[in-house]
């Protein structure tokens, strides 16, 4: 058999890489929330694919576990084993999941990782409740380690602008489709990385920290993150339209029917097109998501945010050439950017 050289560079199998994250970090996942109140812990558990309402055992799909595999590669990338950052990604999986037992609510989502959303199976306040002590939980985990205090604060600016971003998001929807108070694709651009860019940025910035890395590498996994982040709403947003609800595990149209203004949308708004005139009409007059999303098409939305979609991964990855990583970590976090705008959930 010919050996093959080390310079041939084997693909990265990210489904691997995401699920040797998964199993380094569910052990202190499951310790973390086993020290929650039991109920508020059940529904932590549900969100997770644990266990049923009522809490018998499950073996549901749960997360992707992006946010944790970028913390325990943050932490590979300078040099240290990934455990080391298994705390930062049990707060990231926390907040993260704090984040859509509240989003769910907010954005009037019934489904989400193929079963009812929390607020659906257990009630909108206990929702709200479970979200607030995921997000104690997270605070709680990353002050007990040797670098709480500046761990904390990584974490402090990520949750300031996720707040920001998801009031941003909101106040949009009450925004007109067209004419001079318009969403532009800028403010989006605030927006996404603020509600989704930051968590992922942090999460990187964490494991990093948390593996010892210097703060110049801790800030370029950061960016890296922000930007990953930006491109991964924008793919959410295509899901959000294209995407087919068994497997993506939430509504379809439920931006488009809660007046959300995504970036297919507004990148399709922008377009000088008939397609784009009789889609502004469309939007204008509440009509029905399907035919939006067919003009959104035909505008020229969807090829326009998936090409967006890649630039930011473009940036990701140049901001990755700061971090000189030992071992696979930087070629496991490229592979991650690449897998984050061709997956279908
Ligand atoms: C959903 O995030 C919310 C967004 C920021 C778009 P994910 O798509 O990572 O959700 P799970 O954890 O895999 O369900
Ligand atoms: C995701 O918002 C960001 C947060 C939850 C903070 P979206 O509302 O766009 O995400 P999905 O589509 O519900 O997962
Ligand atoms: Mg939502
Ligand atoms: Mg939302």
């Amino acid at each position: 058999m010919t050996p093959v050289s080390s310079a041939v560079r084997v693909p990265t199998d990210v489904p691997l890489v995401l699920e040797r994250c998964r199993a380094l970090v569910r052990p202190a996942l499951v310790e973390a929330v086993g020290r929650l109140h039991p109920w508020v812990g059940e529904m932590a558990a549900y969100s997770f694919g644990w266990c049923e309402v009522g809490g018998a055992p499950a073996t549901a799909t749960g997360g992707k576990g992006v946010r944790q595999a970028l913390a325990v590669l943050g932490a590979e990338a300078v040099g240290a084993p990934g455990r080391a950052g298994v705390p930062a990604a049990v707060a990231v999986e926390l907040v993260h999941t704090f984040s859509l037992l509240h989003d769910d609510i907010m954005d009037g989502d019934a489904a989400r990782r193929r079963r009812p959303a929390v607020w659906k199976a257990y009630g909108t306040g206990p929702a709200v409740l479970a979200g607030d002590a995921l997000f104690a939980l997270a605070v709680e985990t990353l002050a007990a380690t040797e670098e709480g205090a500046a761990a904390v604060r990584v974490l402090s600016v990520a949750l300031g602008d996720l707040v920001h971003g998801q009031a941003e998001d909101l106040l949009f929807a009450a925004r007109p489709w067209t004419g001079p108070e318009r969403v532009r694709p800028a403010e989006y651009r605030v927006m996404a990385e603020h509600k989704t860019g930051a968590l992922l940025g942090s999460a990187a910035a964490l494991g990093a920290l948390l593996g010892g890395g210097p703060p110049p590498v801790v800030s370029a996994l950061d960016r890296v993150g922000r930007r990953l982040g930006l491109a991964f709403q924008i793919v959410d947003d295509v899901l959000g339209i294209w995407g087919d609800p068994d497997v993506t595990g939430k509504p379809v149209h439920g931006d488009l029917r809660e007046r959300k203004k995504t970036f297919p949308v507004l990148a399709a708004l922008d377009s000088p097109s008939s397609a784009a005139r009789r889609l502004a009409v469309l939007l204008k007059s509440g009509g029905d998501p399907r035919e939006a999303a067919e003009l959104v098409e035909a505008a020229g939305g969807r090829v326009a945010a998936l090409d967006e979609a890649r630039a930011h991964i473009a940036a990701a990855e140049a901001a990755l050439a700061d971090v000189s990583s030992e071992g696979g970590a930087a070629d496991e976090l490229r592979a991650l950017s690449a897998y984050l705008v061709r997956r279908d959930l």
